[in-house]
């Protein structure tokens, strides 16, 4: 987690690292620095504890100008969020440094720096970064490119980083391993962040840095080294699409425009599907390791981790695949049996999450038939080292709280269900029922986003409350389980979500009138049984608020609020109803006043274990 940016160019940078780290808060934002060298070669610095505009409002108050620098936004590991914590850290008066990840042999190399006369201001890992740094530079007199070199030798842990000097007022030295780290290359200018995101304001031309690559970038010069200290040649990506949308518009948070992009996302992620001419999706690499797939196993974290979830029941059923889900943050620690012919799909809406990442580069050589990443990311790193990829075409996911990402996933996942079904004898009728339904996702989505006004009206009994329950059968276990994920990361309302038929096992227990209970009842085969459930509930004195399919039969009472849900084909309502899920979650977090796009202790893009 945490952002970093840099810039050195012959114009002033301070306003381009400014808006680097405003695309950049997603990944973290408990607290903002930025570091420039002025025109007469002095270190400037201003550093902030909260979001970006306090760091905004600091460099109002007290400008500070410079054609270098170096800019962070910070997602706090080693110390509390607070001004002595926060990036630039500086060592001697003249050297600086950002840094995302985490170094793990900080405590040895803190001690051997204490011995050499260093103090430390803060309680971050990043500081022993700095300091070694800088003791390169004065007793071993190297040059800063050098120095740096033999700073990154001596790290353990992961870290994107760069680093400026006074010494050397127009370069930036930086580094990469196990975080993300792009070069953006302009006319007479380089720049360097975490994310591409960062500086679609000022490039177009990225060059992606390899696992422990070394840079040098000057307004003119650029050179990339490998971890042999090998001068390399690393390849330069134009994007050619628009630069993300990244302004609100007419909505009042990130989320909220995430849900309702939601259909427009859905239609750009099934075209491609249909487009002959993208060879990434299903293209020959693809068919030829369908046509030998025995199994798939998916692994993510979090709400990709749900979109695996589901997408079990329709493998399974669909194409009659067997398929197991788990966890990155397990799977890569445990020791494994597959069997022979397994898929390994990853699952990240940033292809950047540490663990989703290990569990990938984690898997022995021929553990797997081959690698399979679903991402929103192009040129992610997971999408970069796995053997195929399909992209969700979901555009940025700026709000913390993922919503389009995992529609778009679970779409994706619809797609491969069919392809691998074609191959495993799914009746033509079936098949064809699934890809009409995949057609009518889109206006099902819209559908939804008229009961805004019901949905909102329904969270308000919500507002006040410190736990909650989510119930689910079947594939709707899993919708149920995203539902109590989002209520929590945006509201801070404790929610769970069971199988409704694990109820009676221990969790009716906490049913009583001060339990609210959220329930799912798609009017499938296992309807009947889910209503034994809600009456076991309501018998406990319990507030039931149903997501009901027009057919449940079920009708509102005191105490059950029913949502009638628009009438839709059964494989695709996983979809659809999350969608009403997600406005729940909005709406009880604007209700109680939380920062919806930017949940406390949260980030976006988790590249840390
Ligand atoms: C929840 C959320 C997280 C992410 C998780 C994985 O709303 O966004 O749970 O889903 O951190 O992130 P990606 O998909 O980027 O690997």
């Amino acid at each position: 987690m945490c952002g970093i940016v840099a810039a050195t160019a012959s114009r002033e940078v301070s306003e381009i690292l400014m808006e680097g780290l405003r695309r950049l808060e997603y990944r973290g934002y408990d607290s903002a620095g930025i570091a420039l060298i002025s025109h007469n070669a002095a270190l400037q610095m201003h550093r902030r504890p909260g979001k970006v505009k306090e760091l905004e409002y600091a460099l109002k108050q007290t400008p500070i100008t410079g054609f270098i620098g170096i800019a962070h936004t910070r997602w706090a590991t080693h110390g509390e969020p607070s001004e002595l914590n926060a990036h630039p850290h500086i060592s001697g008066g003249r050297v600086a440094v950002v840094h995302n990840g985490i170094i793990e042999n900080h405590g040895k190399l803190r001690d051997e720096l204490i011995e050499k006369g260093y103090k430390f201001d803060s309680d971050t890992d990043t500081e022993v970064i700095v300091h070694l740094l800088h003791f390169n530079l004065e007793t071993n007199e190297k040059s800063l490119p050098e120095a740096l070199r033999s700073v990154v030798q001596r790290l353990e842990g992961a870290f994107a980083l760069a680093a400026i000097d006074i010494a050397h007022p127009n370069q930036i030295v930086a580094s990469r391993r196990d975080s993300p780290l792009v070069i953006g290359v302009g006319i007479g200018e380089y720049f360097i962040a975490s994310d591409q995101l960062a500086l679609r304001q000022v490039t177009d031309r990225f060059i992606y840095l390899e696992e422990n690559d070394t840079v040098l970038v000057t307004p003119d010069f650029l050179e990339v080294r490998n971890r042999d200290d090998v001068v390399v040649q690393r390849k330069v990506s134009q994007i050619t699409s628009a630069p993300e949308e990244n302004m609100l518009g007419s909505y009042s948070h990130f989320m909220q425009k995430e849900i309702y992009e939601q259909p427009q996302a859905l239609r750009s992620t099934l075209n491609q599907t249909s487009d002959p001419e993208n060879p990434s999706l299903f293209g020959t690499d693809t068919e030829k390791t369908f046509d030998k797939v025995k199994a798939i196993q998916v692994v993510a974290c979090g709400t990709s981790y749900h979109a695996g979830l589901v997408a079990r029941y329709w493998l399974e059923e669909l194409a009659g695949i067997p398929c197991q889900v788990e966890i990155a943050s397990e799977f890569r620690y445990r020791k494994r049996v597959s069997q022979p012919g397994t898929l390994l799909i990853t699952v990240s809406q940033s292809g950047e999450t540490a663990d989703t990442l290990a569990a990938l580069r984690g898997i022995s050589p021929g553990e797997f038939l081959a690698t399979l990443a679903i991402s929103n990311v192009e040129n992610s790193t997971l999408v970069r080292e796995s053997d195929l990829a399909f992209m969700t075409k979901a555009g940025a996911e700026v709000g913390v709280a993922s919503t389009k990402a995992f529609t778009t996933q679970l779409a994706s996942f619809l797609s491969i269900t069919l392809a691998l079904g074609r191959r495993n004898g799914i009746p033509e009728d079936k098949e064809k029922e699934i890809s009409s339904a995949l057609d009518a996702l889109p206006d099902a989505v819209s559908s939804i986003l008229k009961m805004d006004y019901q949905i909102r009206h329904l969270s308000a009994q919500f507002t006040r409350r410190n736990n909650m329950l989510f119930l689910g059968r079947g594939v709707y276990y899993p919708v149920a389980m995203e539902g109590a994920l989002k209520l929590k990361e945006i509201s801070y309302i404790h929610a769970e979500a069971y199988a409704a038929g694990e109820l009676k096992h221990g969790p009716l227990a906490l049913v009583d009138e001060d339990m609210p209970v959220v329930a799912i009842a798609p009017g499938d085969q296992l309807l009947e049984k889910l209503r034994s459930n809600l009456e076991e509930v309501r018998a406990r004195g319990g507030q039931l608020s149903v997501f009901a399919d027009p057919h449940s039969g079920l009708e509102p009472s005191s105490d059950l609020s029913i949502l009638m849900m628009p009438n839709c084909v059964e494989y695709i309502k996983p979809i659809v109803y999350t969608v009403a899920l997600q406005l729940l979650a909005y709406y009880v977090a604007l209700n109680k006043g939380t920062d919806v796009d930017k949940p406390r202790n949260l980030a976006k893009s988790v590249t840390v274990e």
